[in-house]
């Protein structure tokens, strides 16, 4: 496990991810960049994370080169971070003793509603991964969200606990570092621990065909090489998809 001494924590900032790009040259190693607030929060596809002010965990961890995570990452497996920080997540969420998935690539979906999105931003150097940030927005006290959200819930919504954003932080961080620990010394492990924890896999259900905005029943089979998607069609042919060429469509 990785020595987790590096936590900046901010009262309100534009962006967690935003602050870790503006500070990521002069740092080394894991550190940790966490806000009560964020007043322009980024999510996935160029879209808006919005989260209520003090309610919820925002922050990214920032990995850069020197104490021998990212060094050990070529950049053709950097799906290895995905895996590794979504089951990091999906591990803490199951000691609170939620069963959580995870929805390709990567966001945590508890039933059929989401807890959890991570936005992860890669800078390749020279043939190497020079810096990841992850940004991670978990809902845990948040009891209404803005309509325009789609199927959001929160771990109070759940559990009906209240949950200190910093202590969430502190035993979710050793969770997603055993991980990228096993990222790196055990990536086939990981990847069944994926697999195994995915939302939808093996199980009928609907989907768009983004290119064509036409709707097909498919059947996720599992992830591949390249990180794609792979989806049965009723054909039985096994059809793969790239992030921006599938929805999934969650009633
Ligand atoms: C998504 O599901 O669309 C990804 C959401 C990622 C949100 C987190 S909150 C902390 C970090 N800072 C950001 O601006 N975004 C990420």
């Amino acid at each position: 496990m990785k020595n987790m001494t590096d936590i900046i924590w901010y009262e309100s900032i534009d962006s967690t991810n935003n602050q870790a790009k503006r500070l990521l040259k002069d740092l080394t190693g894991t550190t940790v960049i966490a806000a009560k607030e964020q007043t322009s929060g980024r999510g996935q596809r160029g879209n808006k994370w919005t989260s209520e002010a003090g309610s919820n965990l925002t922050f990214s961890l920032v990995l850069k080169p020197g104490d021998g995570l990212l060094e050990n990452i070529p950049p053709d497996c950097q799906f290895v971070i995905s895996e590794a920080v979504a089951l990091g997540i999906r591990d803490y969420i199951a000691a609170e003793n939620v069963s959580a998935k995870i929805k390709w690539p990567n966001d945590i979906y508890v039933s059929d509603r989401k807890i959890c999105g991570i936005l992860i931003e890669n800078t390749v150097d020279g043939g190497n991964l020079s810096g990841s940030i992850i940004g991670i927005g978990m809902n845990l006290n948040q009891q209404r969200f803005p309509r325009e959200i789609p199927n959001p819930t929160s771990l109070a919504l759940i559990t009906g606990k209240a949950y200190r954003p910093e202590e969430v932080l502190e035993e979710l961080l050793p969770r997603i570092m055993a991980r990228l620990d096993e990222a790196v010394s055990g990536p086939s492990g990981l990847l069944s621990s994926y697999l195994g924890s995915m939302y939808r896999k093996d199980e009928p259900a609907r989907y768009t065909d983004v290119r064509t905005g036409t709707e097909f029943t498919g059947i996720i089979r599992g992830i591949s090489d390249s990180a794609l998607l792979q989806v049965e069609l009723p054909d039985g042919t096994i059809r793969e998809f790239s992030f921006k060429e599938i929805g999934y469509i969650i009633s």
